[in-house]
């Protein structure tokens, strides 16, 4: 038991956790010293680090995009740029998208039909409470617009409130709002459980679509990228695997833009299962020649609130991106997410993803056991000729370059 950790002082929060870990600790302490993260979390040990690389040819809506990606997984970038250099030669991808965010409050009891007449009636005025909790957001031209009752059971329902909550996701303006409708409702006698912004964003949907002419990919690799994303729809084993292979791209470049990953993550698995059977979040049809893809998915990003204003390298790579608003991030966020799986179905409907990985796998293993920076490259050369890419022959190979560079 670790009581009042977070009351003690950074130096004795270090000693303490050292003590009972036993791990040497040292190199984390100069590191910490200037992060504005400690700010930002309690007991705040350390920066967490990992790889931003850039996306390429990415084109949405007629517009070009570098795209700045947050992941520890070898391939994502290179696959992210291979999908979206196919569609740019098709015309590149045409997005669009709604933003509004949805908050509930709950409410069980045994004669909801009178709690439900009673919002009814007092829509306009609940509306009006949830605003004046929050009044700069109908400055900014947003605020709760409308609100509707939902059956959950015989004895529950939700009341969910529509806001719009322009350029910020807007959690904390949501929350204000749908508590101050439990606290006026409570006020009436109603018997209000909780009040909380759903993540469930269906009301902030990103659509991507984009037409690719068969003969770009070869007919036969086109049909059977429309027979994998069939799979994905009947199958939820496999469209488990097809919406992580999406997410990998979406991911990045959320958590690039100091956006909610845990959000997005959320509301698109759940946005997947809506109809009772989790599915594929994108299809691939062949029409009339062309591939169509498509990609639907609840996208509440922001470029600005939450963490984004702290992080100074979430501004940059919005900048990175000539962001102008959350609409047109998500737009981009969602065609990667389209672009990532073209990639993957690609490569797994052809030549198999371990081919395309290889070289990547490669540099991975050598870079774990230690290669030397200078012997890297021709290192991967020779495991990715050797008879396995395993553990064994990495470190085999790093041996003899090592011996080899001691020789000279
Ligand atoms: C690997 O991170 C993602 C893939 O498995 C996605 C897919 O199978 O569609 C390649």
């Amino acid at each position: 038991m670790v009581d009042g950790y977070h009351k003690l002082t950074r130096k004795r929060q270090l000693e303490l956790l050292a003590q009972r870990t036993n791990v040497d600790l040292s190199k984390l302490t100069k590191l910490a010293v200037d992060s504005i993260h400690q700010h930002q979390i309690e007991n705040y040990l350390t920066d967490f680090n990992l790889p931003e690389g850039i996306a390429v040819n990415l084109e949405v809506n007629g517009r070009s995009y570098f795209v700045p990606m947050v992941t520890e997984e070898p391939s994502v970038i290179a696959a992210a740029s291979n999908g979206a250099k196919i569609v740019q030669r098709a015309g590149g991808f045409t997005a669009h998208s709604t933003r509004l965010m949805v908050g509930q409050v709950l409410v069980s009891g045994t004669d909801l039909a009178l709690v439900k007449n009673y919002v009814e009636k007092q829509k306009q005025h609940l509306v009006e409470i949830a605003n004046a909790a929050h009044p700069s957001m109908q400055a900014r031209g947003g605020g709760a617009q409308s609100l509707q009752v939902r059956e959950l059971d015989e004895d529950k329902l939700s009341i969910d409130l529509i806001v719009d909550t322009r350029e910020a996701m807007g959690a904390n303006t949501v929350n204000s709002m749908v508590e101050a409708v439990k606290r006026e409702l409570l006020a009436n006698q109603i018997n209000v459980d909780m009040a909380i912004l759903s993540n469930l964003a269906d009301h902030a949907l990103t659509e991507a679509t984009c037409q690719i002419p068969v003969e770009l990919l070869g007919e036969e690799v086109a049909e059977k990228i429309s027979l994998a994303s069939e799979y994905a729809q009947v199958d939820p084993y496999r469209a488990t695997t097809h919406n992580k292979g999406i997410m990998n791209g979406i991911d990045a470049v959320v958590m690039a833009t100091g956006n909610d990953w845990r959000a997005i993550e959320s509301g698109a698995h759940a946005y997947a299962a809506r109809s009772g059977q989790y599915r594929g979040l994108s299809t691939w049809n062949v029409v009339d020649g062309m591939l169509v893809g498509k990609i639907v998915l609840p996208l509440p990003v922001a470029t600005v609130g939450g963490s984004i204003g702290i992080n100074a390298q979430a501004q940059m790579n919005l900048k990175i991106m000539q962001i102008q608003n959350a609409k047109q991030l998500a737009e981009v966020i969602a065609s990667i997410g389209l672009a990532q799986n073209l990639a993957a179905l690609r490569a797994i409907v052809s030549e198999g993803i371990q081919q395309g990985h290889m070289r990547l796998q490669a540099k991975s293993l050598l870079i774990e056991h230690g290669v030397a920076e200078t012997d890297l490259e021709v290192a991967v050369n020779m495991l990715v000729q050797a008879e396995r890419i395993d553990s064994k022959n990495a470190q085999k190979i790093i041996e003899q370059l090592r011996k080899k560079d001691t020789d000279e």
